[in-house]
């Protein structure tokens, strides 16, 4: 792969369906890539600099190309050259991206801090992203009203005014992980220290502080509950070298254990997953894990009771892999899923392929295993209950065909043919 442009479009991604025929068992070694979800951060943080910044290990997926398409069209300059993603935003010269583009990624959000704390004045669309819950941004826009800035409410759209940002003790009332990280980049250039209390301590936030410190920012505290940013007159930019997806790392390792199957994922970080990795010794998985590699063995699996919860707890984006591997466990299971709403209604698509799966309420469900799963045609809901029935299909007996792929496609790179190297029968097919 050379120099390429960022893809502008979703081709016709919404004609194509994933193929999957179930029942055979897998081999080799997948290889993680690097981490979505602080791609995106680094990529709004460039924003707050003038210098070009250059992102290696970022993944080839549909919510970075959307992300950079903001990007540019705000005038950075985007370029990929294999997994390297340069931005320079030198030319960025307007604070109200094109709402068409805001509304396609959740993650958009993140581009209101930095730009206005650059233009002391951003207006933006409301972001889109995942339907799997609420996710409001009061606490986004609370925060920066904090610092000083002026809300001015629109019913599409909001702009913030401010002139320079003043540091600010700022408490969430909730733990969150972009409301965190938004906060955390802006509070750089404003004048004087802001404190963050109750924040998220997900493994991306410690990575964009360093990233940010690396290049003339003062942070302490991230990784923790309490993030304290003193804020200095200029931030610069360089190189970056993006930690792994624990995501993907964990999906892969539910992956081997549903398949009954010796894979070994390679290029994570376990430490990023010390809850998962318990709940799934809890469930009876056999895994070796390495400082950078885990592989999963053949196990005899039984239910458990699983509570999502914010980082370190067990991540609520693993949670639909989980249940899946559950229905394929001897006994019941409790899946609670504690962060959104939304995040459980995926499970109506196993009841169709056969699983034994009790909604309690919209938070909780019961699966009683194991049973059988029948290939199915299945739409995928979001990014992450796409993988899950990724999985479903091929442990299941006979053809699942997953359509809407560009859930999936918004953050796993190139998954059909990684998971043919791993001897998965999935195809691409175009309908
Ligand atoms: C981040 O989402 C991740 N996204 C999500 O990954 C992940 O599921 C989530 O954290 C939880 O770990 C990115 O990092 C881009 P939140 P985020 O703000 O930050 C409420 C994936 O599949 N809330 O931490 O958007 C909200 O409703 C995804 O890769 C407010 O009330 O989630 C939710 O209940 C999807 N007001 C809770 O906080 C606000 O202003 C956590 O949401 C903002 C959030």
């Amino acid at each position: 792969m050379g120099l390429f442009k960022i893809r502008k479009t979703c081709h016709n991604i919404s004609m194509q369906k994933y193929q999957i025929t179930g029942g055979h068992k897998l081999s080799g070694e997948i290889k993680v890539a690097g981490a979505k979800n602080a791609a995106l951060k680094i990529m709004a943080a460039s924003i707050l600099s003038k210098e070009i910044c250059a992102i290696h290990n970022t993944p080839d997926i549909e919510d970075i190309n959307r992300m950079a398409e903001i990007l540019e069209n705000i005038g950075a300059k985007i370029k990929r050259e294999n997994s390297t993603l340069t931005i320079d935003p030198s030319g960025i010269n307007k604070s109200n991206p094109d709402p068409n583009l805001i509304h396609r990624l959740r993650s958009s959000m993140m581009l209101a801090g930095p730009l206005l704390a650059k233009f002391g004045e951003v207006t933006m669309a409301h972001p889109g992203g995942c339907i799997i819950g609420q996710r409001p941004i009061d606490m986004f826009l609370a925060g920066f009203k904090n610092m000083g800035a002026h809300l001015y409410e629109h019913e599409e759209f909001f702009t913030l005014k401010a002139g320079k940002l003043k540091g600010a003790k700022i408490v969430l009332p909730w733990v969150s992980v972009t409301v965190t990280e938004s906060l955390m980049m802006t509070a750089c250039l404003a004048e004087g220290a802001t404190r963050i209390i109750n924040a998220a301590m997900e493994p991306e936030i410690p990575a964009l502080a360093q990233y940010l410190n690396n290049h003339g920012a003062k942070i302490s505290g991230a990784g923790t509950s309490v993030i304290t940013i003193e804020g200095v007159e200029k931030i610069s930019a360089g190189e970056y070298q993006l930690i792994p997806d624990r995501i993907e790392a964990g999906s892969f390792a539910m992956l081997g254990l549903i398949t009954d199957s010796e894979i070994k994922i390679t290029n994570c970080q376990p430490e990023h997953l010390e809850t998962e990795l318990l709940m799934l010794k809890k469930a009876g998985a056999d895994l070796e894990i390495g400082v950078d590699y885990i592989i999963t063995k053949k196990s005899k699996l039984h239910g458990v009771e699983l509570r999502t919860h914010e980082y370190p707890g067990f991540s609520t984006d693993l949670q639909a892999p989980f249940t899946v591997l559950m229905t394929q466990a001897n006994g019941q299971s409790l899946i609670h899923e504690t962060i959104y709403e939304g995040r459980l209604f995926y499970t109506d698509k196993l009841v169709q392929m056969g699983a034994n799966i009790i909604m309690c309420d919209p938070h909780r469900v019961i699966v009683s295993g194991p049973t059988k799963l029948m290939g199915k045609k299945l739409e995928s809901p979001d990014l992450r209950a796409g993988m899950a029935l990724i999985l479903a299909g091929l442990v299941a007996e006979g053809r699942t065909t997953i359509e809407n792929i560009y859930q999936i496609e918004r953050g796993y790179e190139d998954i059909v043919s990684r998971l043919q190297n791993l001897n998965g029968k999935i195809n691409k097919i175009e309908e």
